[in-house]
């Protein structure tokens, strides 16, 4: 087995390689190479020594491939390269049980000690894994998919210990049906729903994350005074139609200021959200949210979401 750094002509065997591998629901397929190449390696901190190969010399095949690269510091204004991630890794289905993911893993983990790196992030993590969001994890590549590799034993077995769990939350919005009480049909009379598709205030982040995918911003305005309830955003995910053929959208950035909690802001713009949604032909809306974080798992939950799958992400010290 070759190892080698990527070179210019590897992205239509890297699509392809993305094909084969059995990647699970998560990862969208039937795209074309310039998306792959969009979402794998246009990001401005795009390094190509941070993608490696493993090329089976005999044949000339590609065996597999990892690709590393860094969280985003506190501000979402830059890399933080003391945080290495391993943001995607796969073997051929062939070449399997040979210890070429272990191999590819300590190649990642060397490109990323190089560049000062103390810890390694397998999966990214929830809004941190710098490449392929909108093509894998559904609204964001927020770690591995649970149902797609054995990567509890493969990362246990490469020194890992298990770090996050990223919970899908998920709405069909086709078979179910809104919850209707006396304060959504208040908060429907006193207020107004005000959609932009102009960012505001995001990140650098942000930009190089989502930049290339649909958004719109939604806020809930008190129709008496014009101040903001509740906001949230959305996040086309068309590239997922060929793969689970519904239109699907995801929902981040939901906030409701301190002042306003409590009052079913939140459970009002999101059903306002899904409704819209609907009329435009969505089927399925999409949320990520860390188990951790109850008053957000319990809004979903109220807004008729359910738990439909989970990622996870792996922790070694370098
Ligand atoms: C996870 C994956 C990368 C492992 O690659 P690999 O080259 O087969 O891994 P290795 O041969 O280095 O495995 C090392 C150890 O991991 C564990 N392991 C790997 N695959 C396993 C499996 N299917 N079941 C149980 N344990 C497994 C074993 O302990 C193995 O050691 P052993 O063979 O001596 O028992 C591969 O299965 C894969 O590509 N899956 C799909 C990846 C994917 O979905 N990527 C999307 C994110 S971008």
């Amino acid at each position: 087995m070759l190892y080698r750094p990527f070179r210019n002509s590897d992205p239509p065997k890297l699509h392809q390689l993305w094909h084969l591998c059995a990647l699970g629901p998560n990862a969208a397929e039937g795209f074309s190479c310039d998306v792959f190449e969009l979402f794998a390696c246009a990001q401005p901190y795009w390094d190509p020594n941070g993608l490696m190969l493993a090329l089976d010399e005999a044949s000339g095949r590609v065996a597999g491939f990892v690709h590393a690269g860094f969280a985003a510091n506190a501000a979402q204004s830059a890399l933080d390269y003391s945080r290495g991630t391993i943001c995607g890794l796969m073997v051929h289905p062939d070449f399997r049980r040979r210890e070429i993911g272990t191999a590819l893993v300590r190649r990642a983990e060397d490109y990323l000690r190089s560049k000062g790196a103390n810890s390694v992030v397998a999966g990214g993590g929830l809004e941190q894994n710098g490449f392929y969001a909108g093509i894998y994890g559904g609204l964001d590549p927020s770690g591995f998919c649970t149902s797609a590799a054995a990567w509890p034993q493969f990362f246990q077995k490469c020194g890992y210990a298990p770090c996050d769990e990223v919970l899908i939350l998920r709405r069909d919005l086709i078979r179910s049906k809104d919850p209707v009480n006396a304060k959504l049909l208040r908060h429907r009379r006193h207020l107004n729903l005000v959609i932009t598709d102009r960012p505001t205030n995001e990140s650098w982040w942000w930009f190089v994350r989502y930049g290339h995918l649909d958004s719109l911003r939604f806020e809930l305005h008190e129709k008496a005074n014009g101040n903001v309830v509740a906001s949230g955003q959305i996040i086309g995910m068309d590239l997922f139609i060929p793969k689970w053929g519904v239109r699907s959208v995801g929902i981040r950035e939901i906030f409701v200021p301190e002042s306003q909690r409590r009052h079913g802001y939140a459970q009002a713009l999101l059903l306002e959200i899904c409704r819209r949604l609907k009329g435009e032909s969505v089927e399925l809306v999409e949320a990520h949210v860390l188990p951790a974080d109850q008053p957000v798992l319990d809004l979903f939950n109220s807004a008729k979401f359910d738990v439909t799958g989970r990622l996870l992400t792996f922790r070694r010290s370098l």
